[in-house]
């Protein structure tokens, strides 16, 4: 039995200068953050973001076969949590090439960090934490407190990001 890493961040306790100059330096070399609800929350920019999940998703030890496109706008697309404003992402040259996706769950009291990505030849230089950074902010102006996401315990990438940002194994 797979025996999933459950994560969680206090929110309100995040230090958001500690990330800020991630921020800054993926701008200075040249790239630009944006949020789908921004770029706008359509057919095109669902595709875009289906190809860009489907590419970063290829690394997620025992992911499995990726959705079809159909299956993705219904599952992940259109269902009520979905948050075009809570769909933050990196671009470079017009190409879309980092995202994190939070969605708000407001019965549970929680925010959910659905699924942050890097395309591989832009990793390693701190774009992840950006991402998350402004996803966080995203969750935090929102009102809420507690950001929860789970991993595959082999996922060691994506479970030293979020420890790395403060993450801490969920107690509930
Ligand atoms: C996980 C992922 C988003 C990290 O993106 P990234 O931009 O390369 O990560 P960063 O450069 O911002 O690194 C942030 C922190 O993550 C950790 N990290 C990133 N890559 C790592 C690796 N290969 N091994 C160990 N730790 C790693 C480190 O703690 C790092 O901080 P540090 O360099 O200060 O120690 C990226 O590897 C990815 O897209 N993976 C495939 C998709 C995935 O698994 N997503 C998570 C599931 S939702």
């Amino acid at each position: 039995m797979v025996e999933w890493v459950r994560l969680e961040l206090d929110v309100g306790g995040f230090d958001d200068a500690a990330f800020e100059p991630y921020l800054e330096q993926a701008r200075e070399a040249g790239i630009t953050f944006t949020t789908m609800a921004v770029l706008g929350d359509s057919a095109q920019h669902h595709r875009a973001l289906y190809e860009l999940n489907k590419a970063c998703s290829a690394d997620i030890p025992e992911r499995g076969e990726f959705y079809t496109y159909d299956a993705y706008i219904a599952e992940r697309i259109e269902v009520p949590s979905f948050d075009p404003a809570g769909v933050v992402l990196a671009t470079h040259d017009e190409a879309w090439i980092g995202m994190s996706s939070s969605s708000l769950h407001p019965g549970k009291g929680y925010a959910v960090s659905e699924m942050t990505g890097v395309l591989a030849p832009y990793r390693g230089r701190g774009l992840s934490l950006a991402l998350k950074l402004l996803a966080i902010r995203f969750v935090r102006a929102a009102g809420y407190r507690r950001l929860v996401t789970i991993h595959h315990p082999r996922n060691a990438s994506a479970i030293a990001m979020n420890r790395r940002l403060g993450f801490a194994d969920r107690t509930d």
